[in-house]
């Protein structure tokens, strides 16, 4: 790899949405992709699956600060620097139906929410080494409360609290890592991935991984001149 390749960071990449946006970006000349996994022998078997030179495997569980703590000590020593996080991993337990209970909630959000907040966290010190950092967060339009508060809005039907809560604090946290960047030049998005076929919704998802990363590969690639603070899907922006 040359010296100005671009290092990436897709957390959740050993399988569905988050190994698209890996592969994507590692299609791309001057990107090299760290596929983030929980488990180690996943994520190298992912890596493998996609057959470039530019892509390696990285333990990640970003419910566990330990994992954060030493896939952050991993890329420092290996690189000095992260140029683009994407905070993809993700849980979506109300689809096993059930009441919504208190661990439900809390590993809810120790995944979509607190990892995503605490990764970043982490990984702050080497996006400040990067001439141009790019951070994602790989939400839902079930996190919109302009949507939820519509009696005809968009998912009406879909009651998933735990869920839509767990990807609103998801947004929240995005914007203010967005606001607090935004005079570094820092491009902090969300984005909607859409209603996928992944193991997530057990392949009820009718879009394609192909069309779900390209909002998140569109925004991890973003100039100067792109937008911070916003949350959009492939056909543009929706409300928060
Ligand atoms: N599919 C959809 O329709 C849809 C719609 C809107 C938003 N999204 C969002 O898109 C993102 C990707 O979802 P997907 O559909 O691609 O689901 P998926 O195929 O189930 O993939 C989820 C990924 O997250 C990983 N993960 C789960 N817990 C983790 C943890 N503690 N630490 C690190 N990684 C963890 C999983 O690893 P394991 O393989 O080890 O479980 C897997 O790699 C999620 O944030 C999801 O909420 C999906």
């Amino acid at each position: 790899m040359s010296a100005t390749d671009k290092i990436v960071l897709v957390t959740g990449a050993n399988k569905g949405i988050g190994l698209e946006i890996a592969k994507q970006l590692a299609s791309l000349q001057g990107h090299h992709v760290l596929i983030g996994s929980r488990d180690a022998e996943r994520g190298v078997e992912a890596a493998e699956s996609l057959g470039l030179p530019n892509v390696e495997p990285l333990t990640i569980d970003v419910s566990s600060d330990a994992s954060i703590a030493s896939a952050a000590e991993l890329i420092k020593s290996k690189y000095g620097r992260l140029d683009i996080l994407i905070n993809n991993a993700g849980i979506l337990q109300d689809i096993q139906g059930g009441p919504p209970t208190r661990a439900r909630f809390e590993e809810t959000f120790s995944v979509n929410a607190f990892g995503a907040a605490l990764t970043t966290e982490a990984l702050i010190p080497l996006l400040e080494q990067s001439s141009a950092a790019r951070v994602v967060f790989v939400s839902s339009d079930l996190g919109s409360l302009t949507f939820r508060a519509d009696p005809e809005g968009r998912n009406v039907d879909i009651p998933a609290v735990v869920y839509r809560s767990s990807k609103a604090a998801m947004n929240m946290i995005a914007l203010a890592y967005a606001a607090r960047f935004r005079e570094r030049g820092w491009k902090v998005n969300v984005h909607n991935p859409g209603w996928t076929k992944t193991d997530l919704n057990y392949n009820r998802g009718t879009g394609t991984v192909e069309d779900a990363a390209k909002g998140a590969v569109r925004l991890a690639l973003l100039g100067p001149d792109g937008e911070t603070g916003t949350y959009s899907e492939k056909e543009g922006v929706i409300p928060w």
